[in-house]
């Protein structure tokens, strides 16, 4: 960290992608684009159908061709790059708007639409088009055994060591767009030191606001850009 200048962790929801026209999941009574989220986020519903759930996340996948980031993720790329002490972005989104606005230091801590993971041989490949339940895995050939890298519930979170370590070095810890509801995320909060500024950016106060030191509400695209104006002066 260099001398006097915060460490900073920032953890993002699905509420930082709705302005970009990607749906929250619990916007509508527990469905997920019209899905029950058993049915396509979680390792039994994939075993039970996984043409259903290949192709619920190809729709996913394309869509992410019809939407851009907007003025929140762009505002925290620029914080990142203006920012001078240590800088980490945790997103449980699996879209790709961090990362096309500019975002390095950024972990998918729930993975990521354009990944492809063989379940035979472990291999992760950058993925574009759609999965079949036939695609062979480009590594080791298998047919059947690509799976969207994806963490679906009773699966464990990417690169939680990494995250644990930047949360217990933190000064300054944004939650945005997240309602709270699913750990560990919804835990990271409690594991910065208590003298760190806790802020959460919501649209509505979130399971876990008590654990804030600061609120701030109101949609993304606002209030978003408006903490990098301040973190930044
Ligand atoms: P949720 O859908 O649970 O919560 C979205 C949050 O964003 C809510 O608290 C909304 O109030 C808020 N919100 C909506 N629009 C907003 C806006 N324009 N500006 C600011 N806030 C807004 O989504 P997550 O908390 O991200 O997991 O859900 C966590 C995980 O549950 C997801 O990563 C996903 C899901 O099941 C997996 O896919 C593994």
């Amino acid at each position: 960290m260099g001398a006097g200048h915060p460490s900073l962790v920032i953890l993002t929801g699905a509420g930082i992608s709705a302005e970009s026209g990607l749906r929250t999941f619990r916007a509508s009574d527990g469905l997920w684009e019209e899905h029950r989220i058993e049915d396509v986020a979680t390792p039994e519903g994939f075993e039970r159908n996984p043409e259903l759930v290949q192709r619920f996340y190809n729709d996913r996948r394309r869509q992410l061709g019809t939407v851009v980031p907007n003025a929140a993720h762009l505002a925290l790329a620029e914080l990142e790059k203006s920012w001078r002490g240590d800088f980490l972005l945790v997103t449980q989104n699996v879209d790709d708007l961090h990362d096309r606005a500019g975002n390095q230091s950024l972990i998918h801590m729930h993975g990521e639409l354009h990944k492809a993971r063989c379940q035979r041989c472990g291999g992760v490949f950058r993925w574009e088009e759609d999965l079949g339940a036939m695609t062979p895995c480009p590594s080791c050939r298998a047919l059947g055994e690509l799976r969207p890298h994806i963490v679906w519930f009773g699966e464990m979170p990417l690169e939680m060591d990494r995250i644990g370590e930047a949360l217990e070095r933190c000064g300054i810890f944004l939650a945005i767009g997240t309602s709270g509801n699913v750990y560990p995320a919804a835990g990271f909060v409690r594991m910065v030191p208590r003298t760190a500024r806790r802020i959460e950016l919501n649209l509505e106060a979130s399971q876990v606001a008590s654990a804030f030191s600061e609120h701030r509400s109101g949609p993304a695209t606002v209030t978003v850009p408006e903490l990098v104006r301040e973190l930044l002066a």
